[in-house]
C-alpha cells in the first residue's frame, strides 16, 4: 500500500502533483469563475465582508499565513491569521461582515473546531477548507471547499498542505471575483499559473537528489535554521516544523529580516541555514534583501542552502548549495519551494534513524484541546 516507497510520507510527497491537480479540477468554470463546493452564503454576503481571519493549527496555520499575502494583495481586504488555540481566548472583534476561514485537513481538530464555534457565536461567516468530506468542521461551516488530497497517512502533512494552498488561492481568487476584481489581468494570469503548478511540482520532485545529499550532510548538527521573506517566511516555518516533527531536531524558521534582532546569535561555524529565496524577477527588492541576509549568516560561519528560482545566478554565487525550482509568480511559489524542504526533513530524519510515518508523541488528528 506504500506503492513501492519506504514510507507513506515519501509516497505522499510524490502524490502531490496529482493531488494539487485534483484540488483544481472543475473548480474554474468556462468563464474563469471559481466554484466552491457547499455555499450557504450569497454573493452579497461575500461582498459585505470587510475583514478576513484565517484560523488553523500547525501546518494548516502555515497555509493560512501564505494565504494572507494572497488575499490582501488580490482583494485589498485586511486579513489576519491566528493559531486556533489562541483565537477565541483573546476575544477577537468579529461580526456579520467578518469572514473566518478555518483550515483543517482532518476537519476534527478540537482547537480549530472551538475557534469556529466561537466565530459563529459572534455571527461571523465561516468558510472551511478541509480534506475530509462530512467531518465536523465543514459540517458546522457556512461554506466549504474540499482539498481532495486523498487520505494522508503519514503524521507529517505534505500533500494536505500543498492542496490547502491550492484551495486557499481559489478562495482568495473567488473573493476577488465576487467583489469585482481590481487586478483582473493579474487574477486571470494567476489562474493560468495555478493550472500549470502540478507540472512544475512534478519537476521539483524529479530533481530532489541534491536535497537528499545536503540533508545527509546536515545530520549530526545541533540545529538547522530556515529563513524567508514574504511568502517564503511561512515556507521557512513549515520547513522547520517538518524537521522538528520528523528528526526531533532543533529547527526554527525566521523572517530573514529578524535575524539581526536576535536569532543570528544561534549561528555557529557550520550551522545549516536554509534560505527560501524569492524570484529575482519582479520583486527584486525582496531578492536583494535576502541576499544581504545570506551574506550576514555566511559571515558568521553558516552553510547556506538556498531554494531559488532556476537560473538565479546571484543566489548561486552567494550560497554554498542551491536547489532550483521552476519560475512561478511570487505568491504561488510556496507550492514549489515547500517540496524540497519536505524531502530535506524526511532524508535527515532517516539518517538519524527516526520513525518517519509515526514520529514520537504525535497523533495525526488532535481531537483534544
Ligand atoms: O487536521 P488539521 O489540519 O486541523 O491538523 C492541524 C495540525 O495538527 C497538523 O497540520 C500538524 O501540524 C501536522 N502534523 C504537521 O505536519
Amino acid at each position: 500500500e506504500k506503492g513501492g516507497y519506504d514510507t507513506f510520507m515519501a509516497k505522499e510527497i510524490h502524490e502531490q502533483p496529482q493531488a494539487v491537480a485534483d484540488t483544481l479540477r472543475g473548480r474554474i468554470d468556462e468563464a474563469g469563475q471559481i466554484v466552491l463546493d457547499e455555499v450557504r452564503m450569497s454573493d452579497q454576503d461575500f461582498r459585505d465582508i470587510d475583514k478576513v481571519f484565517i484560523v488553523a493549527c500547525g501546518t494548516s496555520y502555515h497555509a493560512g499565513l501564505v494565504t494572507k499575502y494572497a488575499i490582501e494583495h488580490w482583494t485589498r481586504i485586511p486579513c489576519e491569521v491566528e493559531l486556533a488555540s489562541e483565537f477565541r481566548y483573546r476575544d477577537p472583534v468579529l461580526d456579520r461582515s467578518t469572514l473566518v476561514v478555518v483550515i483543517s485537513q482532518s476537519g476534527e481538530t478540537m482547537d480549530t473546531l472551538m475557534a469556529l464555534r466561537h466565530a459563529k457565536d459572534q455571527k461571523a461567516r465561516v468558510l472551511a477548507i478541509s480534506n475530509t468530506v462530512g467531518s465536523t468542521i465543514p459540517r458546522e461551516s457556512d461554506a466549504v471547499l474540499y482539498t481532495r488530497a486523498g487520505i494522508e497517512v503519514a503524521v507529517a502533512s505534505t500533500k494536505a498542505f500543498l492542496t490547502q494552498l491550492a484551495a486557499c488561492y481559489l478562495v482568495g481568487l473567488h473573493l476577488a471575483q465576487v467583489r469585482g476584481i481590481k487586478y483582473a489581468d493579474e487574477v486571470s494570469a494567476i489562474l493560468d499559473e495555478l493550472v500549470a503548478a502540478p507540472g512544475k511540482i512534478a519537476k521539483v520532485i524529479e530533481h530532489l537528489e541534491p536535497v537528499r545529499e545536503m540533508a545527509r550532510n546536515s545530520a549530526g548538527k545541533d540545529r538547522v535554521l530556515f529563513i524567508g521573506r514574504h511568502v517564503g517566511y511561512p515556507v521557512a516555518l513549515e520547513g522547520a516544523l517538518k524537521l522538528k516533527e520528523l528528526a526531533y531536531l532543533h529547527a526554527e524558521g525566521f523572517a530573514a529580516g529578524e535575524l539581526k534582532h536576535g536569532p543570528i546569535s544561534l549561528i555557529e561555524e557550520g550551522t545549516p541555514v536554509v534560505a527560501i529565496v524569492p524570484s529575482p524577477r519582479g520583486r527584486s527588492l525582496l531578492h536583494d534583501k535576502i541576499i544581504s541576509n545570506i551574506q550576514e549568516v555566511k559571515a558568521r560561519g553558516a552553510k547556506v542552502i538556498a531554494i531559488c528560482e532556476e537560473g538565479d545566478a546571484i543566489t548561486a554565487s552567494h550560497a554554498d548549495f542551491v536547489i532550483e525550482t521552476p519560475a512561478t509568480p511570487t505568491l504561488l511559489a510556496p507550492l514549489l519551494t515547500t517540496v524540497p524542504l519536505q524531502e530535506f526533513a524526511i532524508e535527515l530524519a532517516t539518517a538519524m534513524g527516526r520513525d518517519i510515518d509515526q514520529p514520537r508523541n504525535l497523533a495525526k488528528s488532535v481531537t483534544v484541546e
